[in-house]
């Protein structure tokens, strides 16, 4: 993960938001690559949700059609969703070091240790979000109380933070404390960002950075059903930014404070909420695939009644096997059957009436929801991780094999030489070309370090003039993954790039 971190940094995918004021925790700036990339994958989540939906199970093509809504709504929107009143993690502060974690990422394992002696005695509770963090800490500890002929046990007993009894809590040793005792109760943190509008700020112009793009969707619901000829089955979607809080934002783009995502609410009727719901899932899972992720890396997580939210009568979250998750997995997607509990939510509030009328069935009802939401800032991490590989026989040794229609540059163009007749039939090339692909044209350094560069961006081909082009009109074309060339005719360059693009 550091690896792949840094190369993100160097050639421009993602850097740390404020870097030169020393970072902001939890707000990631994407570069020049990571834009193109996010963009990319948007693009392709668009084109498959809106603009070419799937088919349906009678084989015709569902009807989805996209909006983009405001990200501060009406205040009362998030008290009738549900988010001012419940959207809410528990943390827990440490008095020692002021940070914050989520409580329920807090383990605790007591540490005993045994001397050279045989003796045995308890170094105190332990809490800590990430093992390797604790094994660091504990070889401190271990110093520090008595020199090198301590040994300490592995711990092995974690329980977690939430689960002790407010005595034990009292004596743990935080995450990064050196006293026990400084960790608080777990307590409830609304995790919306909020913000006042007009001029006065006090409680009646308090308004929320929206938490999910979903609600825009369910408030638009009415307009795009009397506006635009759908009705049940369809789909509305979004892609846009969404704000949370989070106590620990970790793992580089994993959880952030500020993120993207992709979602589509799904109207159908009742009775064919749970079809719907099989129906999504299978699709999202199959479309993941086919954005080059390893079906391995995937799991669909079906989450056990007993832990379902109130309103839901299936949850399915689409998992992938990150780097700071192996063995095991972390979420990608979830795709939810909300009922009708949001349309239902928001007609009590708003006081407007939500029903769908179904004059072929003569009959009224408020539409059930099926909910595919993703992450697309963590869609690219996705992207990234399973694109990184590492060749220690290749010039560069890092590179990125992603699938070429969402590499952030589709083709490399380089003259061999910057001189002899051709960097004025490369830039003639990149010219032409760039109208329909992403290109970046590259005079400088060697052709090895050229191609290694665009093996780092993950660009699947590089053409390059050299002096048997002016005499033979053909360019040799790298790919990317076998490192192999090939000699292809000028004039058939673009049919080339465009049959292996697909
Ligand atoms: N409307 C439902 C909803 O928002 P969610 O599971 O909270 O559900 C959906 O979020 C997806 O959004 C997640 O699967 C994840 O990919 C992404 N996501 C949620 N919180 C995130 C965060 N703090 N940073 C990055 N991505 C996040």
């Amino acid at each position: 993960m550091s690896r792949l971190v840094s190369l993100c940094k160097r050639r421009g995918f993602v850097y740390p938001a404020s870097e030169i004021y020393g970072g902001l925790n939890g707000f990631w700036d994407f570069g020049p690559l990571g834009v193109q990339l996010k963009n990319n994958l948007r693009d392709a989540w668009w084109h498959d949700m809106v603009e070419c939906p799937p088919l349906g199970p009678d084989g015709k093509p569902l009807s989805i059609v996209g909006v983009d809504t405001a990200i501060i709504q009406h205040p009362k929107a998030w008290v009738a969703s549900g988010h001012v009143g419940g959207f809410a993690d528990l943390m827990v502060d440490c008095r020692e070091t002021k940070n914050r974690y989520r409580a329920d990422h807090i383990m605790v394992e007591e540490v005993l240790v045994a001397k050279k002696s045989g003796e045995v005695k308890s170094l105190g509770l332990f809490g800590y979000v990430d093992k390797d963090d604790l094994q660091k800490k504990l070889k401190k500890f271990v110093q520090k109380s008595g020199g090198g002929d301590i040994k300490y046990h592995e711990p092995s007993n974690p329980r977690p933070y939430t689960s002790l009894s407010t005595n034990e809590r009292s004596q743990v040793i935080g995450p990064d404390a050196e006293n026990p005792g400084t960790l608080t109760e777990p307590r409830a943190f609304n995790l919306m960002f909020h913000s006042y509008t007009g001029v006065f700020q006090d409680e009646d112009s308090k308004v929320y950075l929206r938490p999910e793009t979903a609600q825009g969707i369910f408030l638009e619901y009415k307009n795009v059903l009397d506006s635009n000829r759908v009705r049940p089955p369809f789909g509305i979607a979004q892609v846009g930014k969404s704000f949370r809080n989070e106590v620990t934002p970790r793992n580089f783009i994993f959880r952030t404070r500020e993120f993207e995502q992709m979602e589509m609410e799904f109207f159908c009727a009742p009775e064919d909420g749970l079809m719907w719901y099989e129906f999504w899932v299978a699709e999202r899972l199959r479309w993941w695939e086919e954005q080059g992720v390893k079906k391995d890396n995937l799991f669909r997580h079906i989450i056990p009644e007993s832990e379902l939210s109130h309103y839901s009568k299936g949850t399915s979250d689409i998992e992938y096997r990150y780097p700071f998750t192996a063995p095991e997995f972390g979420e990608l997607e979830g795709v939810a059957y909300r009922t009708d509990y949001d349309l239902k939510q928001h007609q009590e509030h708003s006081k407007v009436n939500l029903e769908y009328i179904d004059q072929e069935q003569n009959r009224r009802y408020i539409p059930h929801v099926v909910e595919p939401a993703s992450g697309l800032t963590r869609g690219v991490l996705v992207l990234l991780c399973e694109a990184y590989q590492y060749d220690e026989s290749r010039a560069s040794p890092e590179w990125l094999k992603l699938k070429p229609s969402l590499a952030p540059i589709k083709v490399g163009i380089f003259p061999l030489v910057n001189k002899d007749g051709m960097p004025e039939v490369a830039e003639k090339l990149y010219l032409d070309l760039r109208k329909d692909y992403t290109c970046q044209y590259d005079a400088k350094q060697s052709i090895g370090k050229r191609y290694a560069r665009m093996d780092e961006a993950g660009t699947p081909f590089c053409v390059t003039v050299d002096g048997d082009t002016l005499k033979d009109q053909a360019v040799t074309i790298r790919d990317r993954d076998t490192a192999q060339q090939e000699r292809v005719a000028l004039a058939n360059v673009r049919a080339y790039v465009k049959e292996k693009l697909g």
